[in-house]
């Protein structure tokens, strides 16, 4: 019975990181509106700035890709909004409002295809599972950051 309340409410939140390009271009406020437009109620939220270790161990899955390197310089090159989002289905539903990593490939009115430049500074991150959702919110924040 415990068991399957703590999956239900995993199952209700995302992570997600409005990337460096994002806060350049000035577009935290319109990113956050359409999320929160969306029904995603906002559960944590903060402006920080990833370290190059940081940047390395948040991507480790992607440490044998070709564009790694490029991956962690973009991403610790200023600040990023990180969050974390409550929605019913929260992980699958938010991949679908950011759209497609290559923006180009993105539907009409994603939060990529609106803003995001290329497949390497494609504007925001979501998470692809629960259980990332999970991994990656705790990496970062606290519990006393979450309400
Ligand atoms: P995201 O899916 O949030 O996490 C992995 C990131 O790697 C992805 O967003 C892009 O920013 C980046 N990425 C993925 N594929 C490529 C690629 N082919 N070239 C450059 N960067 C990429």
């Amino acid at each position: 019975m415990h068991e399957n309340l703590n999956k239900a409410m995993v199952t209700n939140r995302t992570f997600t990181m409005l990337k460096p390009d994002s806060v350049e271009k000035g577009n935290i406020g319109a990113i956050l509106e359409k999320i929160t437009a969306s029904g995603f109620r906002i559960v944590a939220l903060k402006l920080t700035q990833m370290t190059t270790a940081d940047a390395q161990a948040f991507y480790e899955v992607h440490s044998e890709r070709p564009f790694y390197g490029e991956l962690v310089e973009y991403m610790t090159r200023g600040p990023i909004v990180s969050a974390i989002l409550e929605k019913d289905n929260a992980v699958e539903d938010f991949r679908t409002l950011i759209g497609a990593t290559n923006p180009a490939e993105a539907a009409e009115g994603t939060i990529r295809k609106l803003y995001a430049a290329s497949i390497g500074e494609n504007a925001v991150h979501g998470s692809d599972s629960d259980e990332n959702a999970a991994i990656e919110s705790a990496f970062h924040f606290s519990g006393r950051e979450q309400f």
